[in-house]
């Protein structure tokens, strides 16, 4: 559970290696070309919480799991980056405290639904699920331009 945590914290900040995301994605992408490790990590998130909305709506916790799976492996170099300035969100780039602590409870909440989803707990999935979007667009409407 905490590794999962720290992992997906790490994930977060510091993912590569997204694959290609949506259309919409890819909309933002030709406004704004210029990638960042930040950016490459939003496109890896969208595409596993896309699987997870999916997975939740048929009440299907392994999916749901298997889907948040995906997001480890990436582990540590994490905190750093965002210290050393390597990442820096486009909009309020001062307020890395209200940042990290979005991306912190953002992956708090992550690590509920990995746990809710291995007990396929149906109800908590469904009610981390919407609190998990609500993190997205929180965060987009702070940091994001
Ligand atoms: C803690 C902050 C934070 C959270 C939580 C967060 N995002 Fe983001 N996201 C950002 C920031 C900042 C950007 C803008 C990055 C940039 O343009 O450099 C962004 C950009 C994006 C983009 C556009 C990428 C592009 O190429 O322009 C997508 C898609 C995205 N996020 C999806 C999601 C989804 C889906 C969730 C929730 C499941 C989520 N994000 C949660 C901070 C966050």
């Amino acid at each position: 559970m905490k590794r999962f945590l720290i992992a997906s914290l790490a994930s977060l900040i510091i993912g590569a290696q997204a694959p290609a995301g949506l259309g919409r994605t890819e909309a933002a992408e030709k406004d704004t070309p210029v990638r960042s490790p930040l950016r490459d990590e939003m496109h890896t998130l969208n595409a596993v919480f896309q699987k997870v909305v999916t997975a939740v709506s048929l009440g299907d916790g392994e999916a749901v799991a298997g889907a948040l799976h995906s997001m480890h492996g990436k582990e540590e170099r994490t905190a750093e980056a965002l210290h050393s300035g390597a990442v820096r969100p486009p909009k309020n780039a001062d307020k890395l405290e209200e940042f990290e602590r979005l991306d912190r409870k953002f992956h708090r909440e992550l690590g509920l639904l990995a746990s809710a989803a291995r007990g396929n707990d149906r109800q908590r999935m469904l009610t981390l699920t919407k609190r998990l979007l609500d993190g997205c667009v929180e965060c987009h409407s702070a940091f994001r331009r």
